[in-house]
């Protein structure tokens, strides 16, 4: 724990703060989950973890009041539901811990425009010609502090995220060479193998491209995405490398290490169909999240447990996050008065 920092300083003696976020802008995926949340649940029991459901972030896509609210109400359920145990994690909404917001402002004062246009979220949109806004724009300066709020070493992410990651430490050394030490310089971690989930296209499994598996959709549904994943024309009886096709990709991901090498084995003979290794793809899947679903139904239908789990998760997160703002305020010489400080 960062103990206090009342001080103004940073805390010196520190042990790992995991922090990461998660946009409610659609119902999760397999890239989600086996890059970023099958790691939350991993780091939960190795340090002091936060994670939330980053609505603000959200509203950039969403623009539906009660879609948002469903969204962050099924975001929650679901992270439950996976694994994440609010007993040894902070789980929160992002909206609900106000301090991010003002020390988003903070940041913004120390960001190079050049910085953020080179931004993929927002350069993607412009090339496209499509119109982008200042939220848009600015979408990786409130990310990063969403991280420095928390004092986070660790930020577990996929691959696309890295690039945030890297901005919010430009900003963090930023900030602290014009007033001193006051935010912690935090570390992306991302998955060996499944940093970039493929989606049924080949591409990154991405809302945004419509290829995606999602976790908790219906096995029929999840079957007819799978069995329609795109594979090369070449010939049945032609070896293939299995290191090189998306669908063995997504294969190992759900299949036991032993049913992967086998599966391995069967690409290199050759003389096989995509058609059974769709449904084999299918039938692990299913296995893979059987848990996962049947737990999901216990706590959705669980009356005021999700709420219940958000209030604590946003208070818990309020305090910690109000103590680097204050910090951050008082290193650059702003008034306190509202924290009820002179
Ligand atoms: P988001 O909501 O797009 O994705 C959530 C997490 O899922 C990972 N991910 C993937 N990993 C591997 N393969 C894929 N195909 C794939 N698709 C998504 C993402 O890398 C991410 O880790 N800006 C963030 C949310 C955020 C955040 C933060 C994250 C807001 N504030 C602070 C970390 C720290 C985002 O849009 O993630």
């Amino acid at each position: 724990m960062s103990g206090s920092d009342a001080s103004g300083k940073v805390p010196s003696v520190r042990s790992s703060r995991i922090l990461s976020g998660i946009q409610p802008t659609g119902r999760f995926h397999w890239g989600n989950y086996f890059g970023a949340i099958r790691q939350y649940i991993e780091l939960q029991t190795t340090g002091d973890a936060f994670y939330f459901i980053a609505d603000l972030h959200a509203l950039t896509t969403v623009r539906e009041p009660s879609r948002l609210r469903e969204l962050v109400r099924d975001a929650a359920i679901d992270l439950l539901a996976l694994g994440l145990d609010p007993a040894h994690a902070t789980l929160f909404v992002q909206s609900d811990v106000p301090e991010v917001t003002e020390l988003t402002w903070l940041l913004l004062t120390v960001t190079p425009m050049g910085l953020l246009e080179r931004c993929h979220a927002y350069k993607e949109k412009k090339t496209k010609g499509l119109p982008a806004d200042a939220g848009l724009f600015t979408y990786p300066v409130l990310m990063a502090a969403d991280i420095l709020a928390y004092d986070a070493t660790t930020v577990p992410v996929g691959e696309d995220q890295v690039q945030h990651i890297e901005v919010c430490r430009d900003l963090a050394g930023t900030f602290n060479h014009h007033y001193g030490d006051v935010f912690v310089l935090p570390k992306a971690r991302v998955l060996d193998g499944s940093a970039k989930v493929p989606g049924t296209d080949g591409q990154k499994m991405s809302k945004s491209y419509e290829n995606t598996l999602d976790l908790f959709e219906t096995p029929a549904s999840q079957k007819k995405k799978i069995m329609r994943i795109t594979t090369d024309s070449r010939p049945m009886e032609e070896p293939k490398d299995p290191e090189a096709d998306h669908l063995f990709a997504l294969y190992r991901l759900v299949a036991t290490p032993e049913e992967t090498a086998a599966m391995a084995e069967t690409y290199r003979r050759g003389g096989f169909g995509y058609g059974e290794v769709k449904k084999a793809v299918a039938a692990v899947a299913e296995r893979f999240f059987a848990d996962a679903r049947a737990r999901r139904e216990t706590i959705a239908a669980d009356d005021g447990l999700v709420e219940k789990v958000l209030a604590d998760g946003a208070d818990r997160a309020r305090s910690q996050a109000a103590r680097v703002l204050d910090r951050a305020k008082r290193a650059c010489g702003l008034s306190l008065r509202k924290a009820g400080r002179a």
